[in-house]
This record gives C-alpha cells, sequence and structure tokens, in this order.
C-alpha cells in the first residue's frame, strides 16, 4: 500500500505544474515556490518587468537563498545575487559569470494561470513532511 501523500508517477515526471493566479503571483518579484521532492528543488518564481521567470531556489554555490537576493538589471541581462558570497545569476539563462549554472525552468502563462515546467509537484504551501516507513 502507497505511504506517501503523492503519486509516483507524477513526481517522476516533467509535466506544466499550476503555480496559481497571474493576478497573484505578479503582485511580488519573487516567491518561493516549494517542491513535493523536497528542500533542494524548491523553485524562485520571479515576476520582473512583466514577464515570469523560474530557477532553482537554492543557489548551485553553497545552497544560499536566491529568493532573498537582489535583483538588477545591467546591459539588459537581468540578474541575481545570492545573498550568501554575492554570485551573480542570469535569470534567464542560470549562468554565471563564476562559470556556475543554476536550473531555469520554462514557465507560461494560460488562462490567467501560471505554469511551471518541473520534474515534482510545486505549491505555494510547504508540503508535508513523508512518513517514515
Ligand atoms: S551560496 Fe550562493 S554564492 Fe555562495
Amino acid at each position: 500500500m502507497a505511504s506517501g501523500s503523492v503519486d509516483e508517477n507524477t513526481l517522476n515526471a516533467v509535466l506544466w505544474r499550476l503555480i496559481g493566479p497571474v493576478t497573484e503571483l505578479s503582485k511580488k518579484q519573487c516567491r518561493l515556490v516549494y517542491s513535493a521532492l523536497g528542500h533542494n528543488s524548491d523553485v524562485c518564481l520571479f515576476f520582473i518587468q512583466g514577464e515570469f521567470f523560474a530557477m532553482d531556489a537554492r543557489c548551485a554555490h553553497a545552497g544560499g537563498p536566491l529568493c532573498e537576493g537582489d535583483i538588477e538589471e545591467a546591459d539588459g541581462v537581468l540578474q541575481v545575487f545570492c545573498p550568501w558570497h554575492d554570485y551573480d545569476f542570469n535569470i534567464r539563462t542560470g549562468k554565471s559569470q563564476t562559470g556556475l549554472q543554476q536550473e531555469v525552468y520554462e514557465v507560461k502563462v494560460e488562462e490567467g494561470g501560471v505554469y511551471v515546467k518541473h520534474a515534482s509537484p510545486l505549491s505555494l504551501q510547504p508540503f508535508p513532511p513523508t512518513p517514515k516507513s
């Protein structure tokens, strides 16, 4: 008998995941979106200059919280700066001038909803901890 609350097939597939309504998600420049796979798979959802972007929430350097980083535009390039060691990441590509690569995800807006293409269910609320067997 299944012990988790998340269907295994849904958990492993790369699917469009509905995050929420555009009207709500466009109110903040950046917010944390929780992954059913846990802390290391959480996503930052950015809304900048009328566009949504999604990126892994934990910095590729040492796991810093990119959702708390400063966002700047220089020469037309949108960047987020990790609050821990100030590494830059291009919000569109995930590339850093340090050579590190942050995972980015496709985002679409459809019928008033924001979707992120991701390998796990995503939610604005934390998922309950999985029961230990
Ligand atoms: S943890 Fe992000 S720059 Fe070090």
